[in-house]
């Protein structure tokens, strides 16, 4: 059900270049060129204000968390509470992990200022003066490249003391972690980050109330951090012109699988799978899409019968998901269902933390039956019992890696479950996987 409708819709004005704009050029990632795309700009805007007018003005654009949730940025700048005598931190989250989602990585790599400059921007409005940069620990040549970017910003005046000659105070930590899914959930991030294994904590309090060392701590995703600068730079409105009423602004698109062009692609919230695919070439010569996930392994699959649903909140959002990581996996017809549903619940049994009896037994034995079918070794049976040991993980698991861990088994059962029985009838998988490229 289309329940949005874009600002513009003709094809050339779908993209909408901003944290994107200047990747292609030599050296993007340097002050110099980020300077002279009106680089810093914003935070200039910024420090003219006060900062609780800064976080009415973000509030205000309407920029939603990108990290997965949605959630309004400048609300929950606003929860941090002032004058309580204690440090606020900002904490980035950079561990992106979930299948499929790529978009905070190359945005690191090819643009760290945009985030430099949005983190000195939030930390004036929160009133903090130590930001942290979590950053997923795989991607050793980001790391470095966030380190010299920081020693950028430090020695041109815009990290260190007195920004600008405001009076600001600002350190940026960068931290790697070692590589475990589950330190991108906020809070098992904050325990990693204080030097603890990190395992989600119990929310309520939220981070905003007690975070990193139990202070005020608010945890915002790179994305969202870097789309902050060229808000104040260009202006609330100028952001509310494109994506949807609920959902404005422009993001970042990771189209992945079996599509002629996969990569990163700009363009205002509310735009559609079939949008998105006539402007990057589409699918495969040849093949035609067979199903897809609009935010990562832990968002619904989805059919072409939802080409035409937009990517925001209210439209994919409310189709029993969240839009989630915008890692549009797009999988053909050669690709078994079963096989993939396998390989996501592999990966979500290999980084269960442990913490929660659902979670950790429940997907360890949805594994099981789920090789049993793929490999011919299942009963009928076995469908209900994937469904029944889904449902006593989603919802009844301590933090969001069950609910994502259930939710392929919940989708690829209400969409694909003859391929399911062919598999149980068959004695085997009916795919042949030198055909699907995929999954090899
Ligand atoms: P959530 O909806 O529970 O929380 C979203 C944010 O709002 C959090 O920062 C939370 O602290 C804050 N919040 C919510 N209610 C609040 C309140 N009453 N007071 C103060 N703050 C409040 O979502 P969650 O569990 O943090 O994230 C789930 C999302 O993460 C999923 O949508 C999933 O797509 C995404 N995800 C992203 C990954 C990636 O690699 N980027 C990996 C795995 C999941
Ligand atoms: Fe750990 Fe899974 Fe429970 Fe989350 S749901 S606390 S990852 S065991």
């Amino acid at each position: 059900t289309v329940t949005t409708e874009l600002n513009e819709t003709s094809p050339e004005k779908l993209l909408a270049p901003v944290l994107s704009a200047f990747w292609d050029q030599d050296r993007s990632w340097t002050l110099d060129v980020y300077e002279r795309h009106e680089g810093y700009e914003g935070l200039r805007k910024a420090l003219a204000m006060s900062p609780d007018e800064v976080i009415a003005y973000v509030k205000d654009s309407g920029l939603r968390g990108r990290g997965g949730a949605g959630f309004p940025t400048g609300m929950k700048w606003q929860f941090i509470p002032q004058g309580d005598g204690k440090p606020h931190y900002l904490v980035v989250n950079a561990d992106e992990s979930e299948p499929g989602t790529c978009k905070d990585i190359p945005l690191l790599f090819a643009n760290p200022h945009s985030l430099i400059e949005g983190i000195v921007i939030a930390c004036y409005a929160i009133r903090s003066s130590h930001a942290f940069i979590y950053l997923r620990g795989e991607v050793v040549p980001v790391l470095r490249r966030l380190q010299s970017a920081v020693a950028e910003a430090h020695a041109a005046g815009y990290l260190g003391e007195n920004i600008l000659g405001s009076g600001l105070d600002v350190t940026v930590t960068v931290h790697a972690g070692a590589g475990a899914y589950i330190c991108g959930e906020e809070t098992a991030l904050l325990d990693s980050l204080e030097g603890r294994r990190g395992q989600p904590r119990l929310r309520p309090p939220f981070p905003a109330v007690a975070g990193l060392y139990a202070c005020p701590t608010v945890v915002n995703n790179v994305e969202s951090i870097a789309s902050v600068p060229a808000i104040l730079k260009n202006g609330k409105e100028w952001f509310r012109s494109m994506g949807s009423e609920k959902s404005p602004g422009f993001t970042l698109y990771s189209l992945s699988g079996h599509v002629a062009n996969p990569g990163q692609y700009e363009a205002p919230l509310g735009i559609t799978l079939r949008q998105l695919l006539d402007m990057s070439g589409g699918m495969r010569p040849g093949h035609r899409l067979k199903f897809w996930t609009p935010g990562g392994s832990s968002t619904p699959m989805f059919t072409d019968e939802h080409l035409d649903v937009p990517l925001d909140y209210e439209g994919v959002g409310a189709a029993g998901s969240m839009l989630g990581t915008k890692a549009l996996q797009c999988f053909d017809e050669t690709t078994c269902v079963v096989r993939a549903v396998t390989r996501w619940t592999e990966f979500y049994a290999h980084e269960s933390c442990g913490k929660c009896t659902p979670c950790r037994e429940g997907t360890y034995w949805l594994v099981q039956l789920l090789r049993d079918i793929e490999a011919g070794k299942g009963a009928m049976s076995d469908l209900d019992k994937l469904a029944d040991i889904a449902d006593n993980i989603n919802g009844k698991s301590f933090c969001a890696l069950g609910d994502g861990a259930a939710s392929p088994i919940f989708s690829s059962l209400k969409y694909f479950r003859e391929e399911y029985e062919q598999h149980i009838t068959g004695r085997g998988c009916p795919f042949d996987p030198a055909k699907s490229t995929a999954w090899a």
